[in-house]
């Protein structure tokens, strides 16, 4: 299983070129950070790997992969709604019964330190708490691939570690988690980096040797609003 860009590019009819050339292959496991300024194009690149938006240029290869799951940049809820109705719901809708879903909701509200808050009304939660419940949301799911976009943003330098922490060890059980961030603790964090901005039009030379590396794995030498879906049914 594995999930790979292929000479990908993309520009809106109103932007330039936000990137071209981008050779990426993550296989299940594996941490990347997707990094570059505001406006290099890191939540456009989750989105086309998720489906949602059509590469201007080049493909993305989704081999073996049934689930994608995501956390949005802001996250987004029912204002009304407990925190612990936000992580249930979708395992009520893949036929789990209610009691079976809350104890799994549960466990992994506990896993992202959010146990206290399961009663607590969406719009009661901080935005920490939000981001958080997201991905608790989005984890549940069990998906192959994570999309994660700035899930630390909104957490302090602890909290995002402890985040960090959890999205490494869910990749250890197999997953592939791909985390678009400003964060250098989070990049840290990671296995491996592609910085968006080396594949901008002007970058050139040393910054982009991509054409010797038609499939850069990135490897370093030391060496998280949310949902998932099926891959047939991503928009
Ligand atoms: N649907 C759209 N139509 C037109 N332009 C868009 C659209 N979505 C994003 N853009 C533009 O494309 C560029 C890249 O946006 P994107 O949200 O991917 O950046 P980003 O790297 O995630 O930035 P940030 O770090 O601020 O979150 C921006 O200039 C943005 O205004
Ligand atoms: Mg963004």
């Amino acid at each position: 299983m594995h999930i790979a860009t292929h000479d990908l590019a993309h520009r809106f009819a109103d932007t330039d070129i936000l990137f071209e050339h981008l050779n990426i292959v993550v296989h299940p496991g594996q941490t990347v950070a997707v990094c570059g300024p505001s406006g290099c194009g890191k939540s456009t690149l989750l989105s086309i790997l998720a489906g949602w938006e059509q590469p201007y240029a080049g493909t993305v290869e989704r081999d073996g992969v049934e689930r994608i799951g995501w956390v949005f940049q802001n996250p987004y809820g029912v204002a009304e709604r407990s925190a612990l109705d936000h992580v249930v719901f979708p395992l009520l809708t893949k036929g789990m019964s209610r009691r079976d879903a809350e104890g799994q909701a549960l466990d992994m509200m506990e896993v992202f330190d959010l146990r206290y808050a399961a009663d607590r009304r969406f719009s009661e939660l901080s935005g920490g708490e939000a981001q958080r419940l997201m991905l608790a949301r989005a984890v549940c799911s069990k998906p192959d691939v994570l999309l994660v976009d700035e899930p630390t943003a909104q957490l302090d330098t602890r909290t995002a570690r402890s985040v960090s922490h959890v999205l490494g060890r869910l990749a250890g059980q197999g997953m592939m988690v791909m985390i678009a961030t400003h964060d250098p603790d989070t990049r840290d964090a990671c296995q491996r980096v592609v910085d968006l901005s080396e594949y901008a039009p002007l970058a050139t030379g040393s910054d982009r040797d991509d054409a010797e590396r038609p499939h850069d794995e990135m490897s370093r030498p030391d060496g998280g609003a949310a949902g998932t879906a099926e891959v047939g049914a991503a928009r």
